[in-house]
């Protein structure tokens, strides 16, 4: 019955399924006994969503007409448009990325916004470049729209960036299609934590610059890039190795307020577009406004209002800014539990520097040791061959003698 460009679709989503584990042991077993590292959202130490005071307060006060109306463009509200390029790009964007052209679109998530870019920007058939560690959705969305995948390997021995094999994939596909689609997951990489460095990025960029014969569409998917501590200065740094790139480069940001806001359910983001040609950018809205009209339409004017509101209004910002940095330290905090431990029980973990994800790799027992920990109430997510950690959902106490329950089950499997 399916259309022949979709049959064999079918959704196996290893995360929603393995939570669904986890909740009924907790029915089954009680909260204190069991461990839920399946979810990827943030809790608080009570194991409830971590919703910020301020986004309750200002969101229970929008005018009825800003939470039941349309949005007042396809693309999304002014403000949220605005607004979301400064949280990104920083307030003083314009001055300070001059000579380049910048537009954002408001989509349904992250998720959206990946999916929005893949569609528009991979040519049917041609494979998207991500990264072998990897938020699994990317692959289905390059699938959904006709297109395949090739994967670098995102560490090298050292456990740094691997940019010779990031380089030598894109020369590869470079010479077979036109436009190459990248992703680069980054900060607070799902599912190891991983954070490049400015002389990494600088690497990329460089190499970038020499691809004349090809349109290079980056995707830098900063879902996670609140909860990231790297300073101010290296971020801005960042932001502006993006001048001077030629018209064959397109950065498309991909921006989520499920998780900036703690606001998951109510399906916002943003694709926030930077090019060096002004035609790229007016293309860019052009195909996206459409693709947002005839999939989801518009976005939700509540939660758009919602983040524009508490920008705008330097009290409320300043609020958000304040809860925020205390998320900021439970994670590092839950963080700094796993890994000391880890490296007491010489359990080996994939680069961790920020973020919601600790990743364990472990090799073809992984089935078996997901299998083993689970039969311990120990609920986590299978990655390739390893296990990811949610620690933005397992309190201190539980992530206390975590390592060390994980190691003996690898231990168990180890010669077989
Ligand atoms: C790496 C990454 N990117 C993007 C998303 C998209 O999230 P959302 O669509 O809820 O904004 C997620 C969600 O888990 C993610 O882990």
């Amino acid at each position: 019955m399916l259309a022949k460009r979709y049959t064999g679709k079918k959704l196996v989503d290893n995360i929603f399924a393995t939570s669904k584990k986890a909740k009924q042991a907790i029915v089954k077993f009680g909260k204190e006994n069991v461990i839920n590292a399946t979810i990827g959202s943030l809790y608080d130490e009570d194991e409830k969503l971590a919703v910020y005071d301020v986004v309750e307060s200002v969101y229970r006060n929008l005018p009825p007409e800003d939470l039941y109306a349309y949005a007042t463009n396809v693309i999304g509200e002014d403000d949220y448009l605005e607004e979301v390029i400064k949280a990104l790009l920083f307030e003083d964007y314009k001055e300070k990325l001059k000579g380049l052209y910048i537009a954002s679109v408001a989509t349904t998530g992250g998720t959206g916004a990946i999916s929005n870019t893949i569609k528009n920007y991979m040519d049917t058939g041609d494979k998207v470049l991500l990264p072998n560690w990897m938020w699994g959705t990317y692959k289905n969305i390059a699938i959904e729209n006709g297109g395949q995948i090739e994967t670098y390997q995102l560490f090298d021995k050292n456990g740094d960036f691997n940019f010779e094999d990031f380089k030598d994939k894109v020369l590869e596909l470079a010479k077979t299609q036109k436009n190459i689609v990248i992703i680069i997951n980054e900060p607070s990489h799902n599912p190891t934590g991983f954070r490049m460095t400015y002389e990494e990025w600088v690497k990329v960029i460089e190499f970038i610059e020499t691809i004349k014969d090809n349109n290079l569409i980056i995707i830098r998917d900063v879902a996670y890039f609140e909860y990231d501590n790297r300073n101010e200065k290296e971020n801005r740094k960042i932001r502006e190795l993006v001048i001077g790139l030629p018209k064959n480069i397109l950065v498309i940001y991909a921006f989520s307020l499920s998780k900036a806001l703690s606001i998951y359910g109510m399906r916002i983001g943003a694709q926030i577009a930077v090019s060096s040609d002004e035609k790229v950018i007016q293309e860019f809205k052009d195909a996206n406004a459409f693709s947002c009209r005839t999939t989801w339409s518009n976005v939700p004017k509540g939660g758009m209002k919602l983040f524009a509101t508490i920008m705008k209004n330097p009290e409320l910002k300043a609020k958000f800014i304040k809860e925020k940095q205390t998320y900021i330290a439970l994670l590092s905090e839950r963080a700094k539990i796993f890994l000391t431990e880890a490296k007491e029980e010489n359990l080996e973990i994939l680069p961790y520097k920020s973020g919601f994800f600790i990743t364990v790799p472990i090799g073809e027992t992984v089935d078996k040791v997901i299998e083993d920990l689970e039969s311990k109430n120990i609920f986590v997510i299978k990655f390739d061959t390893g296990i990811r950690i949610g620690i933005c959902s397992v309190p201190k106490k539980k992530i206390k003698g975590l390592a060390k329950k994980i190691k003996e089950s690898i231990e168990k499997f180890k010669n077989q």
